[in-house]
């Protein structure tokens, strides 16, 4: 006999773990949700926020949303990506980043109802880990998992009360480990790795300091500092993180993986936050300092039994392009309807072995995605003259070269702005954050072959319905007050959404049978004119790939389950066969 008794059991408190338990508790699922510390996030280190997952949070309530937005930096002190040699000294070059060229910015207002801003992790996690507590979570601090085991029924995972120092246990239906790069839980769980943890070691050094002067002309939350033994170890160069502007800043410096970690004292981070400001007098009010390994590591299988894995616990990579806690929440989104529709009994277990399918391949792409992006910037250093093995008095002379007026100046300087625009691929990666394209057993082919991506998938987004792909964002307007309303708005929330159009009527009549059937509700939305949403602009009828009397069956993840381009002659047969395929029922 346990202890305590749940349905879900959520180990860990972090982006993913809090983002699960607020998901389910939004859904009505019982679930507690552990922490081994008393603490939530102590450092800020996660803070680029993907629109992915701001529409994650803006589903889980406009009050979430809202609140990120007040809290966070937006995107326009986000853009001036700074590679220099000192904040007070010279400038190198410059990109914009983060949405912020006026091209890309198009693209991130065509794509998405949400913005991408700079939300700190010890603002992300409260205000995830709050949601959860206010809709039913039973949290649990200074509670550490040390095991489990499962059976056909459950899991009973084996918890130290670090207060009482007494071990107890829970017993659930399902156990989630959301416990960060040293997972014990897919450790226990057996689950299959690839790759190599440790291939690199960085530490943080996170101090107040007013830095306006040199940062407020050109906002940005990253100024890349190069400078002798900037690209050893760690992320490849040296960073000045702004946390909150300008006044609160995290540096982050490598150091060589073959030997110990340095102690970071206060003395030597002092003297290394000067060295990158380029200021020997600045006053550095210093908050913390540690290290941490770069790693290159992701399960190829996510979950086993009873027992799914999510966040870092999966996935273990540099913050280049800032993937870590957008996936995490991301993957929390994937999981949270499936485990909810199969403990209310609406979907068969099935189900549940999609999100193997859906994020193992997720896990990798971006694995690699964040190692490439440290590899990407060795051309820089090339291309200054600062390879590894050039004395440091070289490497100033190499560096100071670029401002000649001769032929191989100008080569250099060539070398230089290719390399740095080539950085896009870290700084500005809109495609990897929004392509996300699943194929699995929880959708449902129309036998249409997938689009190919006609410009580069990593940095484009492209819109599709094809089945697997997110539903893509586009404005419609309510009728009766005209307000503007994203295509992503009209569904999620936990339910599946038909949509259709004038003349799919039938299809709305086949969700009500077929959710009547399966004990689900369908929500449906016809669109068009006199209809409670409108398409005045046309860019529904332009980006739906479905005619008017078509239908897109949309998970509660807003990625599309099927599609029907035209009204079809037994729709709810159809509907019906797919939704029992889906829900393996
Ligand atoms: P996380 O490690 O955050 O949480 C794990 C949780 O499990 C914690 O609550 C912990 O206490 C708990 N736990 C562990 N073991 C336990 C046990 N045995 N029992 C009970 N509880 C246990 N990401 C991003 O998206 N954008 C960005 O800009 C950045 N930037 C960034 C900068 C820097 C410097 C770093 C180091 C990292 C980033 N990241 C990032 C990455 C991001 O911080 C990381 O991916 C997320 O924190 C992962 O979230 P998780 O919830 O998976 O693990």
């Amino acid at each position: 006999m346990s202890d305590i008794n749940t349905d879900v059991l959520i180990i860990g408190t972090g982006p993913a773990g809090s983002a699960t338990a607020a998901l389910l508790s939004t859904y009505g699922v019982d679930n507690i949700a552990i922490n081994r510390y008393r603490w939530l996030a102590n450092s800020p280190r996660a803070h680029i926020t993907n629109q992915r997952t701001m529409e994650v949070l803006r589903d889980l309530g406009r009050d979430v949303e809202d609140e990120v937005y007040m809290f966070a930096a937006g995107q326009d002190l986000m853009g001036e990506n700074i590679f220099c040699e000192s904040l007070a000294g010279e400038e190198i070059g410059r990109m914009k980043a983060w949405g912020n060229h006026p091209l890309s910015k198009a693209e991130h207002q065509m794509s998405s109802p949400t913005k991408m801003n700079d939300l700190p992790q010890t603002f992300m996690e409260p205000l995830l880990f709050k949601t959860a507590c206010e809709r039913g979570t039973q949290a649990r601090m200074s509670t550490e998992y040390i095991s489990h085991v499962q059976d056909a029924d459950g899991v009973t995972t084996t918890c130290l009360d670090r207060l009482s120092g007494k071990e107890f246990t829970i017993r659930s239906k399902y156990l989630i480990g959301a416990d960060g790069g040293k997972s014990l839980v897919a450790e226990h769980a057996g689950l299959p790795f690839e790759g190599k943890m440790a291939v690199g070691g960085s530490m943080n050094i996170h101090f107040r300091a007013d830095l306006s002067k040199y940062v407020a002309h050109r906002p940005s939350v990253l100024y890349w500092v190069m400078q002798p033994g900037a690209d050893v170890g760690g992320i490849g160069m040296g960073l000045v993180r702004m946390v909150r502007p300008w006044n609160e800043w995290l540096i982050v410096w490598g150091y060589d993986i073959n030997g110990p970690a340095p102690e970071v004292t206060p003395e030597f981070a002092t003297e290394v936050a000067r060295q990158l400001i380029g200021d020997p007098t600045m006053e550095i009010d210093l908050i913390a300092a540690n290290t941490w390994t770069v790693n290159n590591y992701h399960a190829t299988q996510v979950s086993a039994g009873r027992v799914y894995c999510m966040g870092d616990a999966i996935h273990r990579h540099p913050p280049s392009n800032g993937l870590g806690s957008n996936t995490s929440i991301q993957d929390a989104f994937n999981l949270a309807w499936k485990l909810s529709m199969v403990l209310k009994g609406q979907a068969g277990e099935g189900l549940l072995d999609s999100y193997n399918a859906e994020r193992a391949p997720i896990a990798k792409q971006i694995v690699t995605r964040a190692n490439q992006s440290i590899a990407d910037t060795g051309p820089i250093f090339s291309a200054l003259g600062m390879d590894e093995g050039v004395s440091p008095e070289q490497m100033q002379k190499n560096l100071e070269a670029r401002s000649e007026g001769t032929d191989a100046a100008s080569a250099q300087r060539d070398a230089i702005r290719k390399a740095i625009a080539y950085k896009k691929y870290e700084f500005d990666a809109h495609g990897v954050e929004m392509n996300q394209r699943y194929r699995s057993d929880a959708v449902a082919p129309d036998g249409q072959i997938e689009p190919d991506f006609q410009l580069d998938a990593d940095l484009h987004y492209q819109p599709t319905t094809w089945p697997g792909a997110r539903l893509p964002h586009v404005w419609l307007y309510r009728s009766d007050n005209g307000a503007e309303t994203s295509t992503l708005d009209l569904t999620g929330h936990g339910k599946f959404t038909l949509l259709t159009g004038l003349g799919g009527e039938a299809w709305a009549d086949a969700a009500k049978q077929v959710g009547d059937e399966l004990g689900i509700e369908i929500v449906t939305q016809v669109i068009g004119p006199r209809q409670t949403y409108v398409d005045h602009s046309g860019d529904w009828a332009r980006i739906s790939e479905i005619e008017d009397n078509g239908a897109l069956l949309v998970r509660p993840d807003h990625h599309v389950a099927w599609r029907a381009t035209r009204l079809s002659a037994a729709p709810a047969e159809e509907l019906g066969r797919v939704m029992r395929q889906i829900l393996d029922r």
